[in-house]
């Protein structure tokens, strides 16, 4: 097999085959195609995509490239859930503690941020001692006896996805539905889990702008947990404004703490609820989404959510303290008020600029080997539909870097777009794709 063959193959549209698709994954992943070759390739399949035979493989050959977890020794229906990524989103931070109060085990892996979206384990790293690299049996005590662990994703699980990823990401082919679709299931295959629950985000923060090309991707996700055996629900959400007030490590722990506590703002708690009964549906917890709600109200509203938080971090050697005490999270030296200079209606918030600008304050890496500022970023004070006066605070900024206040400042203003009518509500969820609908 030659891959000059499947290069031109696939130029010319047609599919290549299950043996073809591994070669190149393999190959590549061993150091014995150039990348040269596999970035032609996977520019031809940016333009003529592959179909889901192909895709289907092409997850397969990744996932097989490592390690496979194997959760068999936790008792219980393992259900993980993933962010295709977006701004403020801490959905992981409140979900683990939530779902494993509810009796389901989670056995969460997750990663650390690249670019404007922060990972899991950043924030959870902004919490003093909390340790993130465990032993696998150490992994697999804890959410046997706790219910929950959350883990730093080794090298070991899908690597021909951290060099395809990195190649993607220089070659201008990381929005691709096929490419994403199968980075992302390689990663949950691998990690060993019985369901999974998508959390596919659209809007300005996204990888997916148009909300049809998020349910397109929705539905490439669930169609390969379809083909594998791996029940898959995925949910089309909003990311056209931040999720929350709060973007940056320790800054969004804090407010994972609040809505633990029932005090969260109202997009994310729903979200929360959203992906929360579509996880305990999945692990055979309760009947109804409905009834899925009703239990994690409840768990929220009777301190239990927030108990097997402190649970879940004294397990793992951190200061559980921080719960009571907030102050014991990492705080910057300067905190600046962005301020408004018109009267009228929040009618958008653009997540991307945001997110960038969080960045700038030190929340997030430019490149993988930055160090993050936990203390950096900024909390809104407005969300799209609000009202607001000239001289009203849009967002307090959060940085030790003084320098950088000016251009950030400016950058958080101009991602606010302000206009005389109120807004109608934009849906925080647009719809669910499960098994049946692919
Ligand atoms: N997240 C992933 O894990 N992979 C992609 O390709 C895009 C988002």
């Amino acid at each position: 097999m030659r891959m000059y063959d499947l290069i031109l193959k696939k130029r010319r549209g047609i599919s290549l085959t299950a043996d073809e698709i591994e070669f190149f994954v393999k190959k590549y992943d061993q150091g014995e195609i150039p990348d040269y070759q596999v970035s032609a390739l996977l520019m031809a399949i940016f333009f003529r995509g592959l179909d889901a035979e192909e895709t289907a493989a092409l997850t397969l050959a990744i996932a097989d490239s490592g390690d496979r977890a194997d959760l068999s020794p936790i008792s219980g229906i393992k259900v993980d859930k993933h962010s295709t990524g977006g701004v403020g989103d801490k959905t992981t931070l409140v979900l683990i503690p939530l779902v494993a109060a509810a009796g389901v085990p989670v056995a969460k892996m997750s990663g650390r941020g690249l670019g404007h979206t922060g990972g899991t384990i950043d924030k959870l790293e902004s919490i003093p001692g909390m340790k993130v690299n465990l032993e696998p049996h150490e992994f697999i005590e804890q959410v046997n006896r706790v219910k929950a662990a959350v883990v730093a994703q080794t090298g070991k699980l899908a690597p021909a996805d951290k060099k395809l990823y990195a190649l993607r990401d220089v070659t201008a082919t990381v929005d691709s539905i096929p490419l994403i679709a199968s980075s992302v299931m390689s990663k949950k295959i691998a990690a060993g889990a019985d369901a999974i629950v998508l959390d596919v985000k659209t809007g300005s923060g996204a990888f997916m702008r148009k909300v049809e090309d998020a349910y397109k991707l929705a539905k490439t996700m669930v169609s390969i947990g379809k083909k594998v055996n791996l029940h898959t629900v995925a949910l089309v959400t909003n990311m056209d404004e931040p999720l929350g007030m709060s973007v940056g490590n320790a800054l969004e722990v804090l407010e994972a703490i609040h809505t633990l506590q029932g005090n969260g703002p109202h997009d994310l708690e729903q979200l929360c609820l959203a992906l929360g009964s579509q996880m305990l549906l999945a692990a055979k917890k309760v009947k109804t989404e409905e009834d899925g709600q009703k239990l994690l109200k409840t768990l929220l509203k009777n301190g239990k959510a927030l108990e097997k938080f402190r649970e879940i971090i004294l397990a793992q050697g951190g200061n559980a303290e921080v719960i009571d005490n907030t102050a014991l999270l990492p705080r910057s030296s300067v905190q600046e008020k962005i301020t408004v200079t018109a009267d009228g209606y929040v009618q958008g918030i653009n997540a991307e600029m945001i997110g960038n600008a969080a960045m700038m304050l030190g929340a997030g890496r430019e490149t993988k080997d930055s160090e993050i500022d936990l203390a950096a970023g900024l909390v809104l004070e407005k969300k799209v539909g609000d009202k607001v006066a000239s001289g009203d605070i849009l967002a307090i900024l959060h940085t030790n870097k003084s320098e950088i206040i000016e251009e950030a400042g400016k950058m958080v203003k101009d991602s606010f777009i302000i206009g005389e009518k109120k807004p109608g509500p934009i849906p925080m969820i647009y719809g669910i794709i499960g098994p049946n609908d692919v």
